[in-house]
């Protein structure tokens, strides 16, 4: 169920626009879902009304970030053709969440009547909110790069570490070869301190312009900050703790984080389902195989 106030938000608003937000990286463990979540859950203590999906299948983790079990998963919704209903959970500051669940490991296994269910309820869900966000798990497979090029967005997460900016970088030139002007983000975590952060965003920045002639804008940097490990430890979402140097900084980014006006939104030929029904007919990798691309 959600919160009263979310469903009267939801009421006087009418349908809300669903803005698709896919959160990546290249290399996993960059702090992904924790920012997905306690990016979420600020955007809620700001009267929005989010949804976020875990598309980590078979290793998502929202669910222990949190601290709860659902008792339904998207792989439920695809398999046994629930409502997008059955399988939302209720988090905390009126947050609605959905596991990635186990059974599957790559969304493309998926059958055409898999697909068709998904898009139905995807497309009803997507009314419902201000933001969808899809925490997406790690590295440059075809279904990620599938989701990544349907979203309206994506936040690309890298930490200041030169491993995970070059597995970055791989994925931010996979996607721009692909749609050069679709809209990323760069999220640089774990910042030493804030000259680190901008050092690592100038560098990001640097070799997109100079080897992609691309534009990457930059969403913020997160310090490292012990509460954030604490916090997982806990299974509560760090947001909360009042002592984190990683919540300031989120609550930020959340305060400064637009949605386009709806101009912007209505000259979008198409939506987020649209253009994955493009990707996915057009081929892309069917049937379960899932490589990984060269840089
Ligand atoms: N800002 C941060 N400061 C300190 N540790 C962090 C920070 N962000 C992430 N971590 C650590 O990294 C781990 C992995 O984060 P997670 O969100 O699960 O990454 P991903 O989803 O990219 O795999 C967390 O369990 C936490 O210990
Ligand atoms: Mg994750």
């Amino acid at each position: 169920m959600r919160d009263q106030a979310a469903k009267l938000r939801a009421s006087v608003q009418g349908a809300g626009s669903g803005r698709t937000v896919a959160i990546a990286s290249g290399k996993g463990g960059v702090g992904k879902s924790n920012f997905a979540l306690n990016f979420s859950l600020a955007l809620c203590k700001l009267g929005k009304s989010v949804l976020l999906i875990d598309l980590d299948l078979g290793m998502g983790n929202i669910e222990i970030l949190l601290g709860k079990s659902a008792d339904y998963s998207f792989i439920d919704m695809i398999q046994k053709r629930l409502d997008f209903e059955e399988i939302v959970e209720s988090g905390p500051q009126g947050l609605d969440f959905i596991a990635a669940g186990t059974g599957m490991n790559n969304l493309f296994q998926m059958d055409d009547a898999g697909f068709v269910h998904f898009q139905a309820e995807f497309e009803r869900a997507q009314l419902k909110y201000d933001y969808v966000f899809l925490d997406m798990g790690a590295g440059l497979t075809e279904e990620s790069a599938a989701f990544i090029l349907a979203a309206d967005e994506s936040i690309v997460v890298t930490t200041t570490e030169p491993t995970s900016m070059m597995d970055a970088y791989a994925l931010i030139k996979h996607i721009k070869q692909r749609h050069a002007k679709l809209p990323m983000h760069l999220l640089v975590n774990r910042a030493a301190d804030r000259r680190e952060g901008q050092d690592t965003a100038a560098r990001m920045q640097e070799v997109v312009q100079t080897f992609l002639q691309a534009k990457i804008n930059l969403l913020g940097i997160l310090p490292e900050d012990k509460q954030v490990t604490r916090s997982v430890k806990l299974q509560k979402p760090f947001i909360d703790q009042k002592d984190s140097k990683a919540a300031a900084a989120i609550r930020q980014l959340a305060a400064s984080y637009q949605k386009p006006g709806p101009d912007t939104a209505a000259k979008e030929s198409t939506s987020f389902i649209g253009r994955l029904k493009d990707i996915w007919l057009k081929g892309g990798t069917r049937n379960g195989e899932n490589p990984r691309f060269s840089r």
